[in-house]
């Protein structure tokens, strides 16, 4: 059986959770692999609507197993609050959740040093404010706190390490940012009484998912962010902290990339990007706020209006070749019904040059060329064949695969599980089995 990743080619909130949960119909195992709680992944089945930020979206599929990698960071509190709700919904999360021991945790400063830092910067990142960016800088630091630290007779030890985090933690709060210093005894005993559901879920993520592999089973891989937004690969320094793309699959899972078989990409078929760094097709004005409103543009996670553009080709253009995609799925065209002239962002002029692909190391020279199309006035929600959407609709699609260089396996017309139209199937093997 296949095994399949589905990354974010734009800057986030592409639909992956949508698309996870499309494709976890013949899944036995969906895996989160980097990022945390600065994820929102929203799914709606009929009139239910749910917003995951760190249990893979493959959990609303029931049997479905999930596995936290080791390349997430993990906020307790955060997944205490989900697999609560998820256990409302008659969706016993715990049974079939294994946290893999080595992810790292966020602990209560890292979310405050996050919002200082923000504030008190010159130049800020405009962060999810979850505490990302100080979690991980912990783990490379190699002070972090796992989920190993979280099992049982290891109490003791966890304060020990937590107390010399915090002791560093507090000379930043108070020498850098003039803020109180944090007592240790209370958040000692609240943080660890809130690990407790966590640390029944601790177990060797890697182990759970080779073994998946090895036995054949189909299983999942759900990126998190986008390509974009990747700390190497990304519009540095306006990036998260992890690896957002396929290469960040195998040390988020402990899985070797020579079991990874295909990639698909989701893109939006216009673009967004919440939080500030390059957006070359950004429109401000009211063209932007149309979509936004059309599009229900607002964060998952935080809430905040998303910046608007049109789709730029040569963003996903970047990801499909840093991710060697096998094709694409365009998600939101219903979106764009009502307009009466889509806009491509085709590639770039740079100075004399002219560019197909994004380069984020340049991209206050970028100077966006665009194509304009007539829009194709019609509703798509109710379209599930490619013959039932609207001729214009095809074209703009038929443009998009050219444009990016890979085939559009797949297009979402709606937020609802069923709202997508099968557009070429064979582009992707998990299709074909399904
Ligand atoms: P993710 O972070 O990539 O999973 O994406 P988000 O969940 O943050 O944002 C995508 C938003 O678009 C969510 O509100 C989804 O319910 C919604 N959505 C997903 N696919 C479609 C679609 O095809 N059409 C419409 N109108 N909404 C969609
Ligand atoms: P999903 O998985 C959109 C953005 C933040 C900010 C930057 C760094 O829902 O697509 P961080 O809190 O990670 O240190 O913030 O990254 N960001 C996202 N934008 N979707 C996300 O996740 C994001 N996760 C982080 O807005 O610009
Ligand atoms: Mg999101």
């Amino acid at each position: 059986m296949p095994n399949l990743t589905i990354v974010g080619t734009q800057w986030g909130d592409e639909g992956k959770g949508k698309v996870v949960d499309y494709l976890a119909r013949t899944a036995q195992l969906v895996v989160r692999f980097q990022g945390g709680p600065n994820a929102g992944h929203t799914v709606r089945v009929g009139d239910r609507q749910t917003i995951l930020h760190q249990v893979p979206s493959g959990i609303l599929t029931p049997g479905v197993r999930c596995v936290i990698g080791c390349g997430c960071v993990v906020d307790p509190h955060a997944l205490g609050e989900e697999t609560a709700a998820l256990a409302r919904m008659k969706l016993r999360a715990r049974s079939r959740l294994t946290v893999d021991a080595r992810a790292h945790l966020i602990l209560p400063f890292h979310r405050q040093l996050d919002l200082l830092a923000e504030k008190h910067s010159r130049s800020p990142i405009g962060t999810t404010g979850r505490g990302i960016g100080p979690a991980y800088a912990d783990k490379v630091g190699r002070v972090g706190i796992r989920a190993a630290d979280l099992l049982p007779g290891r109490e003791e030890r966890f304060r020990e390490k937590l107390k010399r985090n915090l002791a560093a933690a507090n000379v930043k709060l108070m020498e850098r940012y003039r803020a109180e210093p944090i007592s240790f005894k209370k958040l000692a005993e609240d943080y660890w009484r809130a690990t407790r559901e966590l640390a029944r879920m601790v177990g060797d993520g890697s182990r759970v998912i080779t073994d998946a592999l090895a036995e054949g089973k189909p299983v999942l891989f759900e990126g998190a962010q986008g390509v974009h937004l990747d700390i190497d690969f990304g519009t540095y320094p306006y990036v998260t902290g992890s690896s957002t793309g396929v290469w960040g699959v195998g040390p988020g899972t402990g899985v070797s990339p020579l079991w990874l078989e295909q990639a698909v990409g989701v893109a939006k078929a216009y673009s967004t990007r919440v939080g500030l760094g390059p957006f070359p097709t950004e429109l401000e004005g009211e063209e932007g706020e149309r979509l936004r409103k059309l599009g229900g543009e607002f964060g998952a996670t935080t809430g905040r209006p998303r910046r608007c553009g049109w789709f730029d080709a040569g963003v996903v253009r970047a990801s499909v070749r840093l991710n060697r995609l096998n094709a694409l799925v365009i998600t939101k065209l219903d979106v764009l019904d009502s307009f009466e002239e889509i806009r491509i962002g085709t590639g770039y002029r740079c100075g004399r040059q002219r560019l197909d692909e994004f380069d984020p190391t340049r991209a206050d020279e970028l100077e966006p060329v665009y194509e304009t199309f007539a829009g194709w006035h019609e509703t798509t929600g109710a379209c599930r064949k490619l013959r039932e959407l609207p001729m214009r609709a095809r074209r703009y699609l038929r443009r998009l695969e050219e444009l990016c260089g890979c085939p559009v396996a797949l297009a979402s017309v709606g937020s609802e599980r069923r709202q997508v139209v099968e557009v070429k199937k064979e582009a992707l093997r998990w299709l074909k089995s399904g």
